[in-house]
């Protein structure tokens, strides 16, 4: 294990004012994004709006790694650059996602665990060849209730996902890649955000035990955590300052100091709001471990929306999306305001 190589891997990835961009929808969510505007999901499309994203201008000064697919990681640019390349000339590190995707949980309906384990240390090996100095593996947990109205998650989802998120770090270690691992609460459902914040604090409890059991160097892992929410539908919003302090509640009982730092998801809040709490977050500081951002529909939203697959709207998306990255990267050091919102719209 060279611990020297991820220590300045996971240091550069939660570095001061930057955060990372995940790209690496798999080809099925990427063509959901896509018909949103009306975009056809072809290989070329793709490539060429992961182009968009990555060519943007000071884009280094906000991000400091991309999330990307296995078909991106073997893309190029326009010039014939293959995007890991590029990223890493440019300041960025390419990281990868490597779990299978979310699948039906056997005897627990409503419930899903991630697959990928069969075949991932001959899959590290290549990833590391092509440049990925990170990995990532996103596990889902489900609230709500089940057939007979049990309150879920169930623990047999929580600890199936919990270990095969440890043995997937494992391997990555191995492979010298700093493993993500993310346990991702949805926020789908009416639920209320205490039912979320007791789901949030059982689910990482189970997986640091788990890393712990399974040995992994926990000063060499970056979670990736959802922050503490209300459901989706439910009548009461948290607001941003409850959001904050139950999110950062739950982190302080149940993450170990040693962790090199945490990223959020944003997971289907509005781009304002995952940036408003990112940043109430870090004013309530100092924490025990950097707080940034990994943001997709957060950061990308507005770069979809302009760029709806012409050419000519290029510089335009960019803007949108330099834009929202500048804010969470302030919103990273504590120092974001609203206003600068409404400064940029009247730009
Ligand atoms: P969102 O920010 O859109 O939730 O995506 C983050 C991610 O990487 C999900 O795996």
């Amino acid at each position: 294990m060279d611990t020297k190589l991820m220590t300045e891997t996971a240091k550069a990835m939660v570095a001061s004012g930057k955060g990372l961009l995940a790209a690496d929808e798999s080809s099925g969510t990427c063509k959901k994004r896509f018909d949103s505007v009306k975009v056809e999901c072809t290989e070329e499309n793709r490539r060429a709006y992961r182009e968009l994203l990555f060519t943007t201008p000071k884009l280094s000064d906000y991000v400091s790694g991309v999330i990307l697919f296995d078909e991106t990681l073997r893309q190029k640019t326009k010039d014939g650059q293959p995007f890991g390349e590029y990223l890493n000339k440019n300041g960025i590190i390419p990281g990868i996602k490597v779990d299978g995707g979310v699948h039906d949980m056997a005897l627990h309906p409503g419930e899903k665990v991630s697959e990928g384990l069969d075949g991932l240390r001959k899959r590290l090996e290549e990833y590391f060849k092509l440049g990925a100095r990170f990995a990532k593996w996103r596990a889902v947990i489900t609230i709500g209730k089940d057939a007979s109205g049990d309150n879920l998650p169930s623990w047999a989802c929580i600890e199936a996902n919990a270990h095969a998120l440890a043995r997937y770090s494992a391997l990555c270690q191995e492979a010298n890649i700093v493993p993500i691992v993310e346990p991702e609460v949805l926020l789908d459902g009416d639920h209320s955000v205490e039912r979320c914040e007791e789901a949030t604090e059982k689910t990482l409890a189970t997986l640091f035990n788990e890393l712990t059991w399974q040995e992994v160097s926990l000063e060499h892992v970056i979670l990736k955590a959802s922050m503490v929410v209300s459901g989706k539908e439910n009548a009461r919003q948290a607001p941003v300052q409850e959001v904050a302090e139950r999110t950062l509640k739950v982190l302080k009982r149940t993450v170990p100091a040693a962790l090199p730092g945490v990223v959020f998801l944003s997971g289907g809040q509005t781009d304002e709001n995952a940036t408003a709490h990112l940043d109430a977050m870090n004013r309530m500081g100092p924490n025990p471990w950097p707080l940034t951002f990994s943001y997709s529909r957060a950061l990308q939203a507005v770069a979809l929306k302009a760029w709806r697959g012409q050419a000519a709207n290029v510089p335009a998306a960019q803007k949108a999306f330099q834009h929202r990255a500048r804010m969470n990267s302030l919103a990273a050091k504590g120092q974001w305001k609203a206003e600068l919102e409404k400064q940029a719209l009247a730009a």
